[in-house]
C-alpha cells in the first residue's frame, strides 16, 4: 500500500459519534475540538444508537408485566435487544443472550456457574482475574506460542471447566487467535470465555464458526453508553446455576416456602432490566453489524501506524508490547516517557491540547508489573470517530513536551497531577 492510500485510509473517521465537535477550553485560554483517544474506556455514543434512544424514549415503560401499548412496545423492543446481540456475535442455537451492566458483570455471573475450576492468565484485566473462584493462574511466556504451550499443559493437568481469556488486551491491543484456544479448551475438555470488551468495537466475532461457549461485552465500550452489558453463552450451566439475583423477574411459581426459578435468561435477570440499555446496544449491534470490519481495521491500522511512526522516534519513549509473535492488534497504543510521570503527560494533553487520553494501570496490575511499568502508563485508544487529525495534533503535542515548550506549570496533588492554576473548570459548567 502507497502512503498516499495509507492516509486516504485514516483521512476520515468511519462513522458519525456524538461529541465529534465538543469544544473544550485550554488552560492557556481558548477553545479547541476535543480529541477523545479514550475509547477503550468507554467510547462515545453511536448517531444510530442516540437515534434509537430519542424514538424509544417517549414509549418507555415497565417490561414483561404491563399491558399498556407503552410497555409492550418496550417488552418487545428489550426481548428483540438479545437477537441484535446474537446476531452481531454470530451465536449458535444453544446460546442465551443475558443482559448485564457489563462486562464485569457477566463474568462475575458466569463465574458463580461453573462446575469446577478455571484457567486464567496472568495478563488479564481485573474483570477477568478477580471473579473466578478455584482459578488456576498460568504465567504468559515472552511469546504468544509458549504461553499457549504453557495453557494446553495447564488445562490438561487437572480438571478443568473453563478457560476464561481476553480477546484483545485493554493495554497493548494485542488480539488474541479465540478460534485456537477455543480448539485448545475443547481438546483438554474444558469450555472457553472470551472478555471481548475491548474486542467486540473492532473485530468480527462469530462464536458458531470460532467455536465460543461464552462472550462478554460492555455497552459503554461499544458506543452504547446507557449501562448495559451482556453474557451470550451456552444454556446448560447458566439453567443449573442459582439465579444471580434472586428477585422479580428471575422466578416462576413463588410460595412463602418455595419457588421455581425461570430458566435463562431471566433466571439471571432479577428487578426491573435496563430496557434502554439494551436498546441502545441492540442499536449499536445492528449498526455494526452493517459495517464492513475488514475497513475498521484497515483504518485503525493506518492511525496506529502513524502514531508509531510519528512518536516512535520521540527521545525516552518506549511503546508496550507482550508478545513479538501477535501479528494483530486493535486502536490501542501505550507508551512511557522517561523522566515524564504518565499522569503528568496525561493532564498536560489535556490541559494544553484539548486531547483526552487514559494514564494509570488500566485495572491490570499484574499486566503492568510484568511490563516493567509498575507506576503505569500511558494509553491512547481509538475509535470509529478517531482519524488523522487527531494523531497529528496528539504527535505534535508529545514532541512540544518532550523538547520542554510546554506552557504551564503542572504539580502532583496527592495521586494526582493537575494544571497550577486550573483555569478551566466553573461550578455550573456542566449543569
Ligand atoms: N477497562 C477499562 C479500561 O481499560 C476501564 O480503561
Amino acid at each position: 500500500m502507497t502512503a498516499a492510500s495509507t492516509a486516504d485510509l485514516c483521512a476520515r473517521p468511519l462513522a458519525r459519534v456524538s461529541g465529534s465537535d465538543l469544544q473544550v477550553p485550554l488552560v492557556q485560554g481558548g477553545n479547541r475540538t476535543y480529541v477523545n483517544f479514550d475509547c477503550a474506556a468507554s467510547a462515545p455514543a453511536l448517531r444510530q444508537v442516540t437515534e434509537r434512544i430519542e424514538t424509544l424514549l417517549p414509549l418507555y415503560s415497565s417490561v414483561h408485566r404491563g399491558a399498556g401499548y407503552a410497555s409492550r412496545v418496550s417488552t418487545d423492543c428489550y426481548e428483540k435487544a438479545r437477537t441484535s446481540v446474537a446476531g452481531f456475535v454470530g451465536a449458535s442455537e444453544d446460546q442465551v443472550v443475558v443482559f448485564t451492566r457489563n462486562t464485569t458483570d457477566s463474568l462475575n455471573l458466569l463465574a458463580g456457574c461453573v462446575p469446577c475450576s478455571t484457567v486464567i492468565l496472568d495478563i488479564e484485566h481485573h474483570a477477568n482475574l478477580l471473579p473466578w473462584n478455584n482459578s488456576r493462574v498460568v504465567r504468559a511466556a515472552d511469546t504468544l506460542s509458549e504461553t499457549i504451550r504453557r495453557l494446553v499443559a495447564e488445562l490438561c493437568s487437572k480438571p478443568t471447566a473453563l478457560l476464561a481469556v481476553t480477546g484483545a488486551s485493554n493495554v497493548t491491543g494485542e488480539v488474541l487467535p479465540i478460534a485456537a484456544l477455543a480448539e485448545v479448551a475443547h481438546r483438554c475438555g474444558a469450555r472457553i470465555l472470551v472478555d471481548a470488551a475491548q474486542l467486540a468495537p473492532h473485530r468480527r466475532i462469530n462464536l458458531a464458526a470460532s467455536g465460543v461457549d461464552y462472550l462478554a461485552f460492555s455497552g459503554h465500550k461499544l458506543y452504547a453508553p446507557f449501562g448495559a452489558g451482556v453474557l451470550v453463552g451456552r444454556r446448560d450451566w447458566l439453567d443449573a446455576a442459582d439465579p444471580y439475583l434472586a428477585g422479580g423477574g428471575a422466578a416462576g411459581n413463588v410460595t412463602v416456602d418455595s419457588v421455581q426459578w425461570a430458566p435463562a435468561p431471566a433466571r439471571h435477570e432479577g428487578g426491573t432490566p435496563n430496557v434502554l440499555g439494551a436498546a441502545a446496544l441492540a442499536a449499536a449491534c445492528d449498526a455494526l453489524s452493517e459495517l464492513d470490519f475488514g475497513r475498521v481495521a484497515e483504518h485503525e491500522a493506518a492511525l496506529t501506524a502513524r502514531i508509531l511512526e510519528g512518536l516512535g522516534s520521540v527521545d525516552g519513549l518506549q511503546f508496550l508490547r507482550l508478545w513479538p509473535d501477535v501479528p494483530d492488534t486493535v486502536g490501542i497504543v501505550t507508551f512511557t516517557i522517561d523522566g515524564f510521570e504518565p499522569g503528568e503527560v496525561a493532564v498536560y494533553l489535556s490541559a494544553e491540547h484539548g486531547i483526552g487520553v487514559r494514564d494509570g494501570r488500566f485495572c491490570a496490575h499484574p499486566l503492568l508489573e510484568r511490563l516493567g511499568r509498575p507506576d503505569g502508563a500511558v494509553r491512547v485508544s481509538l475509535g470509529l470517530g478517531s482519524c488523522s487529525e487527531d494523531v497529528d495534533r496528539l504527535v505534535d503535542a508529545v514532541r512540544t513536551l518532550v523538547n520542554g515548550n510546554r506552557t504551564w506549570i503542572y504539580a502532583k496533588e496527592g495521586a494526582q497531577w493537575n494544571p497550577v492554576p486550573e483555569t478551566r473548570f466553573s461550578s455550573d459548567a456542566l449543569v
